[in-house]
């Protein structure tokens, strides 16, 4: 993981291409080579149409927290929220190192909680240890923009994926849609 560690993240394939860049030891110019914010919005849309909710778009805004925030996780990689202060919601993904994870794994696994949810109660049965709240988040109507980053950490701790929501979702009390 080493030859990663001077190339920043911004996007989500991207972290698979610095994977393949830490293999081959290719010019950090590859990280950016490619991204997947649109498939990460797509993943977002789909959850959210699902259930009848309207679509959420990329801002770049956003994303710039997100990419900043990933950037102070490099060093830990630890599974730890931002403070914004209220202005964003936010989803955090963490994958084990040397996988090849992409924003679209962090999302599938988010979505993946809707199988606790339950809207018509909005309450959740999810076992010790998951939560539904990734998946609210999701599909939180009044969240409309996202933006989202990923990095690969150093020391081979693993990578790290955020994505944030404005305005935020999970308000207590509410329910998502
Ligand atoms: C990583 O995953 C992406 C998307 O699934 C794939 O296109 C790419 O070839 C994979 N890269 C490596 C190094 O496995
Ligand atoms: C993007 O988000 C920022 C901060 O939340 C907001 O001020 C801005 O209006 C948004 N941009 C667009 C194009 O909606
Ligand atoms: C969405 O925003 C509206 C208007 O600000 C507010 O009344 C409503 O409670 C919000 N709903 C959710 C689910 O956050």
């Amino acid at each position: 993981m080493a030859g990663s560690s001077s190339c920043r993240v911004a996007w989500w394939m991207s972290v698979a291409a610095m994977l393949a860049v830490a293999l081959v030891a290719m010019a950090p110019t590859a990280c950016m080579a490619q991204n997947t914010q649109q498939d990460v919005v797509d993943l977002h849309n789909a959850a959210r149409s699902d259930v009848g909710v309207g679509p959420v778009t990329w801002n770049d805004t956003v994303a710039a927290y997100a990419e900043a925030y990933a950037e102070k996780r490099r060093g830990d990689c630890l599974l730890q929220h931002s403070d914004s202060s209220g202005l964003y919601g936010e989803n955090l993904f963490l994958g084990s190192a040397g996988g090849n994870w992409t924003g679209s794994d962090a999302v599938a696994l988010w979505v993946a909680e809707k199988q606790w949810y339950d809207h018509a109660s909005n309450s959740c049965s999810a076992p010790a240890g998951s939560s539904c709240g990734h998946y609210t988040q999701v599909v939180w109507s009044n969240s409309t923009e996202i933006g989202c980053a990923g990095v690969v950490c150093d020391n081979n701790l693993g990578v790290f994926i955020t994505c944030n929501y404005s305005p935020p979702g999970n308000v207590d009390g509410e329910s998502p849609y």
